[in-house]
Parts: C-alpha cells; sequence; structure tokens
C-alpha cells in the first residue's frame, strides 16, 4: 500500500495503475464501518485509494477539529488489511495552500435542513473538500456510508448537477451488537454513555414502526413524542423525524415516497447521527 502525501506522489501514483481508482474518503480515526465501505470498494474491482483528511471547512469553531482523534499509523494498518492500494493523507497546506476562497455553495434545499440547520455551513465544506479529493484523486467511483444519510443525499446531488463523470455507491450502516451505528465519535461515549447511546437507534426503531403501522398522519406529533421520550433519559435531541428518502423533505399527506427516518441527540458532550430507511 503506497501513502501519497502530496497531490504529485499521488496523480503519478495513480497514473501507474491499470485503472482509475474507487475512491473512500475519510478523516480517519477508522473503525469497522470504514473498513466495510473500503471492503466494498475492493469488490467493484482495484484499485482502491482511500483518503485520510481532517477537513477544518466543516466544522463550525466550537466544534472537535482539534481534538478529533488522529490515529494515522492504526489507520494505515487497517486499510492495508482491509485490501486498499493507496492511501492519500495530505497535509493541510497541501489540499489548502491558500485560505480556500472558492467553496462549493449546495443546495440550500437539501444541505439547510437536519444537520445543515444545526451545523450551519457544514455540507458547504464537505461538498468543498470532497470536489477537492475526486479532483485529486479522480474516481471512477466513490463509496460514502449510508450513517451520513443527508451527506450522501447532498454528495449525490453535486455529482449529478456538476455532471462528475463518478458512480457514487452507498455503504450499508455497520452497527455494534446492541445496535449502535459505529461512529468515531462513539469514542468520546464514557462507558455509562455508551450503555445509554443505543436509544436512539432503539427510537428511530419505534418510529419507523409507527409510520409503518400507522403511516403519516399525525406524524409531527409522533417525533414530538420520540424526541420528548430521549430528552427525558437526559438526551438533547436536534431532531428525529421521517422525511422523504429522496430530496430529505417532510411527506406530504398522502405521500407514497419511500421514507426515511433520522435523528441527531447530543448525550452529554456527544452529539450522535443515525437513521433508519423505513
Ligand atoms: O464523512 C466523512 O468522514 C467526511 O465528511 C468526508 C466525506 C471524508 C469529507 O471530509
Amino acid at each position: 500500500m503506497h501513502i501519497a502525501r502530496t497531490l504529485d506522489d499521488l496523480r503519478a501514483t495513480l497514473d501507474a495503475q491499470p485503472a482509475r481508482p474507487v475512491l473512500v474518503p475519510t478523516m480517519g480515526n477508522l473503525h469497522g464501518g470504514h473498513i466495510a465501505l473500503v471492503r466494498q470498494a475492493v469488490a467493484l474491482g482495484g484499485p482502491v485509494a482511500a483518503s485520510i483528511f481532517v477537513n477544518r471547512l466543516q466544522f463550525l469553531p466550537h466544534e472537535d477539529f482539534d481534538t478529533y482523534p488522529r490515529t494515522f499509523e492504526a489507520d494505515c494498518a487497517k486499510l492495508a488489511d482491509a485490501g486498499c492500494d493507496v492511501v492519500f493523507a495530505p497535509a493541510e497546506a497541501e489540499l489548502y495552500p491558500e485560505p480556500q476562497t472558492f467553496r462549493v455553495q449546495p443546495d440550500p434545499a437539501l444541505a439547510d435542513i437536519l444537520e445543515g440547520q444545526f451545523r450551519p455551513g457544514f455540507f458547504g465544506g464537505v461538498c468543498t473538500v470532497v470536489l477537492k479529493l475526486f479532483n485529486a484523486v479522480q474516481p471512477r467511483a466513490a463509496v460514502f456510508g449510508q450513517k451520513d444519510y443527508q451527506q450522501l443525499a447532498v454528495i449525490r446531488r453535486m455529482v449529478r448537477q456538476f455532471a462528475l463523470p463518478i458512480e457514487i455507491v452507498a455503504g450499508a450502516t455497520q452497527r455494534a451488537d446492541d445496535g449502535l451505528a459505529l461512529s468515531s465519535r462513539n469514542g468520546y461515549l464514557s462507558d455509562a454513555e455508551r450503555q445509554e447511546a443505543v436509544q436512539l437507534p432503539l427510537a428511530l426503531r419505534r418510529l419507523s414502526g409507527a409510520v409503518r403501522a400507522g403511516g403519516t398522519a399525525g406524524l409531527a406529533a409522533l417525533e414530538r413524542d420520540a424526541e420528548a421520550a430521549l430528552a427525558a433519559r437526559g438526551w438533547q435531541p436536534d431532531y428525529l423525524t421521517v422525511r422523504r428518502r429522496g430530496d430529505l423533505l417532510p411527506p406530504a399527506p398522502g405521500d407514497t415516497a419511500p421514507l426515511v427516518v433520522l435523528g441527531a441527540a447530543r448525550l452529554g458532550g456527544t452529539r450522535l447521527i443515525d437513521n433508519l430507511e423505513i
């Protein structure tokens, strides 16, 4: 497995490969969810490139950019083991050699709701770095985890609207035995919080079950109840909501569009997100 720190090295390495790679973009601190994405990329046929870059542009000033775990050696060992061919791990000055004053401005209808409402500018930062990574790697396909459901939708729309010749592949959410979605931020949880954390996927499952049983009439009350139930356990929910899968807008009465339930809530100092297709 080759580790490229510079764009020149990355391009020379990829130019020597027999085909354009499949890219798995990451911010490092890799867990089983990332490794499943890499294995999925391997199954699409090599070569596989993974990027490790903690992208300052997608963090708000009070968020965890500085403390986000940097675990490069362990990450590389896991990537090599999963069959990754090339790791692109640029320093910040390599990817942002000057202030990034040109940015991708994602569609606000998709990017300013849900995560975008609670993390303003987040998807602009994500799209800007992903577009840069796409330009650097020029992959034929890229794999993104479904755990970040809205991110996947935003990237898909960006790729479609800019007509980028890249297939976007969704990777299923990987879960611990109790059902908690694997996430780099799970590492911030205390033992007691880790035990409690499963209540988020359970709340999504209950909401999903209620919609499957009774439809979307009275949905607002179901969502409010779901949030209140988590709040009563000491969580600070940002949203638990049922949306249309395609555009993440609330379903209209009688809507037959496929649905997804999405949730974000803070447990102590840790903000967790999860989703479940209904
Ligand atoms: O999902 C992530 O880890 C990040 O948002 C991504 C796609 C690597 C962009 O920094």
